[in-house]
């Protein structure tokens, strides 16, 4: 995570409650992005030539110029064959087809694309699948649960942690770390230091602030 300060909470400041309305419309867009079933190529998302692309495994030997990557991946093993210059966001997305996690920056400044690695935070903008051999990751996918959203899931939709939803499945990534990890404070300015790697262009900071404090306790 870099230490860009994204804090935006001022811009929300004096927000007016929403209307039951709104809150069932965005409950209705905000249940596809918080489960991470949203697809297709979002802002900014950049495809691998076709050549860099990976390509779905077999028996036999990796085709030239590929390697072969074993991962367990939201509990579930997979292998894939891909060039040395793909990036695990573009395996997750393109090979796996698990598009919940987004390319924002590719540049590993907004966090979109954040992942748990070995119970830690990555942007995957900027790691090389090769270099994931063996690993455990979990993408937003992999937070909810036998068909039960993950508390920090329920919270965003609750305090309305979100407008376009891009930059959610990052934010959640970084929240659940944030909120297990013991080195980090509780207070609000501990909070917002740590997930200052998350840009929300929407400005949904005080929101995501109130969705990662309520689930305090609960993760
Ligand atoms: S897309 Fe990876 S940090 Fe922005
Ligand atoms: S909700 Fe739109 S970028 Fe954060």
């Amino acid at each position: 995570m870099n230490n860009r300060d994204t804090r935006g909470a001022a811009s929300n400041a004096g927000e007016p409650k929403h209307s039951a309305s709104r809150r069932r419309f965005m409950k209705t867009v905000g249940m596809s992005s918080i489960a991470a079933a949203t697809s297709g190529a979002g802002i900014g998302q950049a495809f691998a030539d076709e050549g860099d692309a990976p390509t779905p495994t077999t028996a036999d030997a990796p085709a030239a110029g590929k390697t072969r990557v074993s991962f367990t991946i939201n509990g579930q093993m997979k292998q894939i064959d891909v060039a040395p210059n793909v990036i695990l966001l573009d395996a997750i997305r393109d090979e796996l087809q698990l598009t919940g996690t987004k390319k924002g920056c590719d540049h590993g400044q907004c966090g979109a694309c954040n992942v748990h690695v070995n119970g830690t935070v990555v942007n995957s903008c900027l790691s090389l699948a090769v270099m994931h051999d063996g690993d455990e990751i979990t993408t937003v996918e992999g937070l909810s649960k036998d068909g039960e959203l993950h508390p920090i899931q329920q919270a965003f939709l609750d305090e309305d942690a979100y407008q376009c939803g891009y930059c959610t499945a990052g934010q959640m990534m970084t929240a659940t770390y944030v909120l297990g990890s013991s080195h980090i404070g509780d207070s609000d300015d501990a909070v917002r230091e740590a997930m200052s790697g998350n840009i929300c262009r929407c400005g949904a900071y005080k929101n995501i602030l109130s969705a990662v404090q309520s689930t305090r306790g609960k993760v």
